[in-house]
C-alpha cells in the first residue's frame, strides 16, 4: 500500500466520525425537542440530552446550552438549578463528538408566540445552505444571512458567528458571519463549518452578561494550591473543549477561582441581546463539496 492510500484512509475516517457524531446528534435534537415544555426544569432537559448522547456512544462536545429569550447563548443549567420553562423563546444548541470530531447544531423551541422570528433564523440557515460550496466566500455567506433576516423584519445578531471545526476545537477557523463583511475567506472542498444565524427584535448585538456556569483550558502550566491541582487533573479529560462546572464534583467553587485566576482556565459568561431583544437561533453543520455541501447533522 502506497503513502497516499493510508493518508486518504485516515481521512476517510476521520469524516466518518463527524458523520457518526452528525447522526446522534440529530437524533438526539429531535428527542431533546420534545421535552422542552412549559414548567420542565431546564436541568432535567439538559442531563436528558447529555445522557443521551453517552447512551448513542457519542460525548458531549460541550454543555447543552439551553439559553432563553434575550440570552443568545452560553446558559446552562447548574447542579442544583430550579429554573423551568415559561411562555419562552428556548434556544437548544447541543453537540457531539467522537474521538474529538465535533458536529454542532441549534434550533429554537418557541414557547413564547413569534413563530416568525424562528422562521427568520431558519430561513437564513436554509438559504446558507443552499447557497455555499467550494468556491464561496464566507462574506457573501454573511450577506445571504443577513438578507434573509432583515427581509422578515429582524436584524441578525452581527458580533456571533458560524465557524470551522477541528479535533476538540469548536471554534476553529473560519468565522462564518451572519452579516455582510467587507473581506472573508474561500471555503475549501472537504471543509466542516458550522453556519449559526441567530436572529433579533432587538439591535442586533450581544454582550457578557457574567454568571458563568460554563469553563474550558485555555493554557497548560503549573498551579499550586492542591485543591486547583486537583481539579485541574480532573478536567484535562475535556481536553480543549467546555465543560459545565455541574459536571464537576462537588465544593469546586474555590479550585475553579484559582484555576481562572491562573489564567488555567477561561469561562464562558451568559450572551445576552444588549437591548433585551428575543433571540431565534438555528444552525447545522456542513461538509463543503464541489458543487454543494452535506448536512452532517440533518
Ligand atoms: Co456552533
Amino acid at each position: 500500500m502506497n503513502e497516499m492510500t493510508e493518508i486518504e484512509k485516515e481521512v476517510e475516517e476521520i469524516i466518518g466520525k463527524y458523520f457518526k457524531a452528525g447522526k446522534i446528534l440529530s437524533e438526539v435534537r429531535s428527542e431533546t425537542v420534545k421535552k422542552v415544555k412549559i414548567g420542565e426544569k431546564l436541568l432535567y432537559v439538559a442531563e436528558f440530552a447529555e445522557n443521551l448522547i453517552r447512551e448513542k456512544g457519542g460525548e458531549p462536545a460541550f454543555p447543552v446550552n439551553i439559553s432563553r429569550n434575550d440570552e443568545a447563548a452560553h446558559y446552562t443549567p447548574s447542579k442544583d438549578d430550579e429554573s423551568v420553562f415559561g411562555e419562552d423563546m428556548v434556544k437548544l444548541d447541543i453537540g457531539v463528538h467522537i474521538d474529538g470530531y465535533i458536529a454542532d447544531t441549534a434550533t429554537t423551541v418557541d414557547l413564547s408566540g413569534h413563530p416568525e422570528l424562528v422562521k427568520a433564523s431558519e430561513s437564513a440557515l436554509k438559504n446558507a445552505i443552499e447557497f455555499i460550496h467550494a468556491g464561496v466566500n464566507t462574506a457573501d455567506i454573511g450577506g445571504v444571512i443577513e438578507d434573509a433576516i432583515t427581509s422578515f423584519g429582524y436584524k441578525p445578531v452581527v458580533n456571533l458567528t458560524g465557524h470551522g471545526l477541528a479535533q476538540y476545537i469548536q471554534h476553529a477557523p473560519p468565522s462564518i458571519p451572519n452579516k455582510r463583511v467587507p473581506h472573508g475567506v474561500l471555503l475549501e472542498e472537504g471543509d466542516i463549518i458550522a453556519i449559526e444565524p441567530f436572529a433579533t427584535d432587538g439591535a442586533g448585538k450581544i454582550h457578557d452578561a457574567g454568571n458563568a456556569e460554563i469553563y474550558h483550558i485555555v493554557s497548560e502550566r503549573p498551579v499550586r494550591h492542591p485543591s486547583a491541582r486537583k481539579l485541574l487533573k480532573e478536567i484535562e479529560k475535556y481536553k480543549t473543549l467546555p465543560f459545565a462546572k455541574r459536571w464537576l464534583g462537588d465544593r469546586v467553587d474555590f479550585a475553579m477561582l484559582q484555576l481562572v485566576k491562573a489564567k488555567i482556565v477561561q469561562s464562558y459568561p451568559i450572551l445576552k441581546e444588549i437591548e433585551g431583544g428575543l433571540v431565534s437561533q438555528a444552525e447545522h453543520t456542513v461538509f463543503i463539496t464541489e458543487d454543494g455541501c452535506e448536512i452532517i447533522t440533518k
